[in-house]
């Protein structure tokens, strides 16, 4: 048989699926798979793709079976594994060949790989793959970091797998290094925050409506048909009219109420925070994750801690209306944070990261994908004020017209005692970012009290003085 274009090791179900999705576009690929089964497995399920499959039992036979330059993709566990893997097949590499890593990596982890590789004459790319299982089978969004002539190695193959959105692949060499996988780890974040925004409707339609899975399911499916259009709008449809078959009972209230997190929301936040930003709808997705965590002591805490006075429904019920206007404002804050979160991370590191490519490859296949998203590129691609999107004149019309959805969407949630973080959060971005004059004026007459840290004056000049002596206390 003539050698594969393409190599690929780890075939758990991301893995197995996108070397299915590659031979079907009718590219020739080796797979291997450490514990060999695996391999057995894929085989056997591949039907007439196996044709294009190259199974290859250890890491020579795969590198033996792969045409020049040798592309190999590594879909493995981040973090250790990855390094594992390529230590095993980095010495049997030749100059010029290029390991792909398409796991969630941490992009800190693949700028240090792509350097250590670099001195072994060998390509690194950092490829972030979203879509799931159904995308990894059928066509994900695919985020690609390293250079720009290794990706040409492999561009035919990634755009042939890639979702399409009117044609267009949903996927995108973005820049050197760890740009791909950055700009995959806010996708998550986003991911995280959107999640978050959607089961705090729920809870306010639960716990504060009294409303049953099932019809606050119909509200979403509904709401999908219209700007909040989007595959996780949908699939919470679909989740909430979803039975236990055990029991009978709602398939959602059988789940235990503990989300769990692999990293890259959490990545989001710190990387955010070590830029100078805060993307604080994410922050809120993340750290509600971690809240919920804390069963055990929020079971205490139901008898510890006071309820909410008035709890009545009545006085402060949330509207249908209100509560999709709400969302769709919160959303856009979170997008926007995500974007400004990527310009920061872009500067930072040299990227030159085009904001409107990222949101046009996020228009299907990945887990984000939204309705919303063709007109942020839209609107990337016409520039964003101060590089901000909730001030493109499109998004800042409609955040505008549904901010008191939200603020009276927020009010409601407070006084019937029942949490919306991400909603809060979008809600104190929105009205920080329209006040012009806000109040670290007293947080800097304090830094200067106790530490003499000094303060610009508005009527000009640096390194002012209060009336205070400017000495530290205690
Ligand atoms: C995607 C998903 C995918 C995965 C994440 C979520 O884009 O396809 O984001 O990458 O579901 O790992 O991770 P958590 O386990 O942290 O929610």
């Amino acid at each position: 048989m003539a050698k594969a274009r393409i190599g690929l090791v780890g075939l758990a179900v991301m893995g197995a699926n996108l070397a299915l999705n590659i031979a079907e576009k009718g590219f020739p690929v080796a797979v291997h798979n450490r514990t060999t089964q695996r391999i057995d497995d894929l085989m056997a399920a591949a039907g007439d793709l196996a044709a294009n499959l190259v199974p290859a039992q250890t890491p020579e036979a795969l590198v033996a079976a792969l045409a020049k330059p040798r592309a190999i993709i590594l879909m493995v566990k981040a973090g250790a594994a990855v390094d594992a893997v390529i230590g095993q097949l980095a010495p049997l590499l030749d100059p010029g060949d290029i390991l792909i890593d398409a796991g969630n990596a941490n992009f800190h982890d693949t700028r240090r790989r792509e350097k250590a590789l670099a001195d072994q004459g060998l390509s690194f790319i950092g490829m972030g793959v979203s879509g799931g299982e159904e995308g990894a089978r059928h066509g994900p969004s695919i985020m690609v970091g390293g250079k720009p002539e290794s990706y040409a190695v492999i561009r035919d193959i990634v755009e042939a797998i890639a979702a399409r959105y009117k044609g267009d692949p949903c996927a995108a060499h973005l820049g050197p290094d760890g740009a791909g996988h950055f700009v995959k780890t806010v996708h998550n974040g986003i991911e995280y925050a959107d999640m978050q925004m959607i089961a705090e409707v729920y809870g306010l339609l639960r716990d504060g409506e009294h409303r049953n899975p099932a019809d606050i399911g119909k509200l979403f499916a509904e709401w999908n048909g219209g700007p909040l259009h989007s595959y996780l709008v949908e699939i919470s449809a679909k989740v909430l009219a979803a039975k236990d078959a055990a029991t009978g009972n709602p398939m959602v209230e059988m789940i235990l109420d503990k989300a769990g997190q692999k990293g890259t929301g959490r990545w989001s936040v710190i990387e955010a925070l070590g830029l100078g930003q805060s993307a604080s709808t994410i922050e809120a997705a993340v750290g509600a994750r971690s809240w919920s965590a804390l069963k055990p002591a929020r079971l205490a805490g139901a008898e510890i801690l006071a309820a909410a006075e008035p709890s009545g429904r009545e006085a402060h019920a949330v509207l249908d209306g209100d509560l999709e206007r709400a969302l769709l404002a919160a959303k856009i804050v979170a997008y926007a944070q995500g974007f400004a979160l990527l310009d920061a991370a872009s500067q930072e590191y040299g990227w030159d990261l085009d904001l409107a490519r990222i949101a046009e490859i996020w228009r299907e296949g990945c887990i984000i994908r939204s309705a919303m998203l063709d007109d942020m590129a839209r609107a990337a691609r016409d520039g964003l004020p101060h590089g901000q999107l909730i001030f493109a004149p499109e998004f800042a019309q409609k955040l505008s017209a549904a901010s008191n959805a939200l603020r009276r969407t927020v009010a409601a949630a407070a006084l019937k005692g029942l949490p919306v973080p991400a909603f809060s959060a979008a809600l104190a971005y929105f009205d920080t970012m329209r006040r012009g004059r806000g109040t670290t004026d007293l947080i800097q007459a304090q830094r200067d009290f106790f530490g003499a840290h000094g303060f610009e004056r508005i009527d000009g000049g640096a390194g002012h003085h209060g009336p205070w002596g400017g000495k530290r206390t205690g």
